[in-house]
């Protein structure tokens, strides 16, 4: 098993997303003590977002590509490399300003190609990203699974379009939410999370 770690929260060992979506990846090593782990971790090594240069040099003659456009090129191949390399990808994801951070969108921008991830069809676009498995740890500071806060709610559910939009619709989502309610909150919501984590069967 390739498991592809994906680390997008800002606080180190203080970061919820980190602490569980750390956890996940340890729990399915104690269940397949042969997997290989690639950690990514954008926060301390970032990605830079696109702009026309980086995203035009795919199509760029080799040549011709710029120095920054080949460095580019390079990372964003290593990227997609992994990501179809793994069996198992667990995605570490804060909500920050009811969405995920923008280090995990650079991410996604890199690695949403059509002709690669996804393609168009005559039917429509079609995910290309197939026979993947996704844990998701989410860590949020309000409520967001209930409520009026609900409609607010644009990190899970924009990972899942986006995920399901290149193919992947395996997806478990480890949620601790409240965190920021009080500690006692946070400690109950990690809690749970992490019991949640020690019952995963993969
Ligand atoms: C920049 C920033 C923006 C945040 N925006 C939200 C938000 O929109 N809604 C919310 O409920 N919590 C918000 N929070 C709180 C985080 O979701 C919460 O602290 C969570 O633990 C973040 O995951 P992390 O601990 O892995 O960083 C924000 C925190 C930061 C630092």
């Amino acid at each position: 098993m390739n498991i592809l770690h994906l680390q997008t929260g800002l606080f180190g060992d203080q970061s919820v997303s980190r602490q569980l979506s750390d956890k996940i990846v340890a729990r399915l090593q104690q269940e397949n003590p042969a997997a290989t782990v690639i950690d990514r971790d954008l926060i301390n090594t970032p990605i830079s977002h696109l702009d026309a240069e980086i995203l035009l040099a795919g199509g760029a003659e080799a040549e011709q590509r710029t120095e920054k456009q080949q460095v580019e090129l390079a990372l964003t191949e290593t990227l997609l490399e992994e990501l179809f390399a793994a069996d198992v990808l667990v995605i570490g994801a804060p909500m920050y300003n009811f969405s995920i951070p923008s280090q995990l969108k650079a991410w996604l921008d890199r690695i949403a190609q059509a002709g690669r991830t996804f393609r168009y069809t005559e039917n429509g676009p079609e995910g290309l990203v197939k026979g993947k498995k996704v844990y998701i740890a989410s860590a949020r500071g309000g409520i967001y699974s209930e409520g009026a806060a609900a409609a607010m709610e644009y990190q899970e559910s924009y990972l899942k379009t986006i995920l399901g939009f290149i193919g992947v619709d395996d997806i478990t989502i480890i949620r601790a939410e409240g965190v920021n309610l009080s500690p006692e909150a946070r400690t109950q919501a990690i809690e749970v999370a992490s019991q949640e984590i020690a019952s995963l069967s993969a």
